[in-house]
């Protein structure tokens, strides 16, 4: 007998998905036990971290998070180095400066207590639609849908939608607020999130054991692992770029400042030439040097993929006489580890180690 015919399909989505929720639920360090008022703090740290970086990563950056700030005000009293700091490895620092921004922000204008709707949460930096929906319902238990990655294929399966993402996530948000019921948002956006982590996966999903298989219409037609369907990616344009390893007498590396918005905003780098669609010859970059030197190129290069496009950042070694350069600072190599660095420049520091 197929599996679908054997789950009871009596009671409606979200009582199955609730109930489910009940048994299996995943005991994760920012869900409040049954019965136990949520900490809204707690709830945002969570949602904020957990953007693009799984569960697994997120764990102990927010044991740590917590320990050394463990309120919203003591977060908004935080030097913003530290925090960039801290955020090292989570991902985009702009969502760091955003957390940042928003503790002042719910200091400032909320006396310290995150505000429970929506709409006002909107308002709150960093706090974009989905954020906003998953604090309201898992926070203040309101009735909202907070739709990321794991319940739009959740959804997308459930209902078989055949019209590939992302113009098909409007009509996937929409189902996904008809499923939700009007008591324990929170815990069924929850229900998704551990249904698409544990059992709805990407690859090979274990219908057997879903509290939806009975009347899953991607299962029904025997292909789950169809949906969602994904339209045809672009790839991903390549830039160049040489960085400039400009060491002075003693040692010391040239780091500056990227400009605080765009990219990377507001962190540390090695000087390079702009990064383009062709390649640089070094006789071209020398005139982009921070400093005048005998450059040696490195033969290996450094390789980065960001969202937008792919880097490949040729290096440049030299020793200058310059005693300072306008708008950067000199650092031990040693000391580099205190400075917030982009992986990409993190690659670049590897990568002269391991030439020299
Ligand atoms: N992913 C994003 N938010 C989450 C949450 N609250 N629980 C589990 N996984 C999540």
């Amino acid at each position: 007998m197929p599996p679908q015919s054997s789950a009871p399909i009596g009671r409606k989505p979200a009582a199955r998905l609730l109930a489910w929720y009940d048994r299996h639920r995943r005991h994760l360090p920012w869900r409040a036990d049954p019965g136990v008022t949520p900490d809204p703090y707690r709830v945002w740290l969570s949602e904020i971290m957990l953007q693009q970086t799984t569960v697994a990563t997120v764990g102990p950056y927010f044991a740590r998070f917590l320990e050394r700030w463990p309120t919203v005000g003591a977060l908004a009293q935080a030097d913003l180095d530290d925090v960039l700091h801290a955020w090292q490895g989570l991902g985009y620092y702009a969502r760091a400066r955003n957390l940042h921004r928003c503790a002042k922000a719910v200091v400032a204008a909320w006396d310290g207590r995150f505000p429970d709707t929506e709409e006002a949460l909107r308002s709150l930096p960093g706090v974009g639609e989905y954020t906003a929906a998953a604090v309201a319902a898992i926070a203040f238990g309101r009735k909202a849908t907070p739709v990321d990655g794991n319940i739009v294929r959740v959804i997308a399966r459930y209902r078989a939608v055949g019209e590939a993402l992302p113009g098909a996530k409007a009509r996937i948000v929409d189902l996904a607020r008809e499923f939700t019921p009007n008591e324990r948002a929170g815990d069924f956006a929850q229900a998704l999130m551990d249904i698409g982590a544990t059992i709805c996966t990407p690859r090979a999903p274990k219908c057997d054991l879903c509290p939806w298989r009975g009347d899953c219409r991607a299962l029904a037609e025997g292909v789950p692992d169809a949906y969602p369907v994904k339209a045809a990616k672009k790839p991903r344009p390549v830039r160049h770029g040489i960085v400039f390893w400009t060491l002075d007498r003693k040692g010391h590396v040239l780091l500056r400042r990227r400009p605080e918005k765009g990219l990377l905003g507001g962190l540390m780098e090695f000087p390079s030439t702009p990064w383009r669609a062709r390649p640089w010859a070094l006789a071209d970059a020398v005139p982009e040097a921070p400093a005048a030197a005998a450059w040696r190129l490195l033969p290996d290069a450094v390789e980065h993929t960001f969202t937008h496009f792919h880097l490949k950042l040729a290096v440049a070694v030299g020793r200058t006489k310059a005693a300072s350069v306008p708008d950067a600072t000199w650092c031990a190599i040693d000391r580099l580890g205190d400075h917030a660095l982009p992986t990409a420049m993190k690659k670049v520091a590897e990568l002269v180690r391991y030439s020299s």
